[in-house]
């Protein structure tokens, strides 16, 4: 599943509806400290902004910046009618509380879709921002022809911002969705049943062939950097490839995808 191709088919769709708009969206991207991991997802980010006509405003703010001033900045960006979207990079200096800081951001400019608000319309199937990677998820099996409705869907890992909600649009697809996480039993007997395997559940090279169902089409949501550099996922790919039916790399794959659905949420968000 080629994710660089779809993600970029996903951006010239997106960069010909912005050249028609008036006036571009823009995209109000916050990072707080110097976590070198969020400035490379910042970066891309940025970079898919360039791309598509979007426009991006970076704010930079020191690790040791206090709850109440990064609070003031969203306030401001919330009332900003030159700020589409906003995205606070994850993850905050410990002193900050994340839900604090989502919860604070307007559910009408919440292009990660993390609003309590947000996360409430997609559970009741009324998305307006649908969560990056869960959609990017959706979007990248869709693309690779691989049909959902009426398919097993088994989904390892159960965060609140990748395997719940990627769990509840399987559902929404009209999979059969299962959600395995770390107590769960005889996990390879159930990984083993899926169709459709989502894995994100943080552990490099953790799901083998012998987990998977020949055919089955394997979606990796995980990113590792091993030692020399190298990047690898949650699936082991070279032995997975060779039982899949279809799979996403790491990288080249869901990563992009994200980033690509972030682009769309911002479009959404500017329309609104
Ligand atoms: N950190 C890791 N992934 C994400 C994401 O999708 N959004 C934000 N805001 N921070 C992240």
């Amino acid at each position: 599943m080629d994710g660089k191709a779809i993600a970029s088919e996903i951006k010239a769709e997106i960069s010909r509806e912005v050249s028609a708009m008036t006036a571009p969206p823009s995209l109000a991207v916050v990072i707080v400290g110097d976590d070198p991991a969020s400035k490379i997802y910042v970066g891309n980010k940025r970079k898919a902004c360039a791309e598509t006509g979007i426009k991006s405003l970076l704010y930079e703010l020191p690790e040791d910046t206090p709850q109440k001033d990064l609070l003031g900045l969203i306030e401001a960006l919330n009332a900003s009618p030159e700020v589409s979207g906003i995205l606070v990079q994850l993850p905050l200096p410990g002193h900050i509380s994340e839900p604090d800081v989502l919860t604070a951001i307007s559910p009408d400019k919440d292009v990660d879709g993390f609003h309590p608000a947000n996360a409430g319309r997609l559970m009741i199937g009324q998305a307006k921002f649908p969560p990056c990677t869960p959609a990017g998820i959706v979007e990248l099996i869709k693309r690779s022809g691989v049909t959902i409705s009426g398919k097993r869907a088994v989904v390892v890992g159960r965060s609140v911002n990748v395997g719940k909600p990627a769990a509840l649009m399987l559902l929404a697809e009209n999979a059969t969705v299962t959600v395995c996480h770390s107590r769960t039993r005889d996990l390879a007997d159930v990984t083993r049943e899926a169709d459709i395997l989502v894995v994100a559940l943080g552990k490099p090279r953790f799901i083998t062939a012998d987990m998977v169902k020949p055919g089955a089409a394997v979606i990796d949501v995980g990113i590792h950097r091993l030692g020399g550099g190298k990047l690898c996922g949650d699936v082991d790919f070279e032995a997975v490839r060779e039982v899949a039916g279809d799979i996403s790399p790491v990288p080249g794959g869901v990563g992009l995808m994200t980033v690509a659905m972030l682009m769309k949420n911002t479009l959404a968000a500017a329309r609104l």
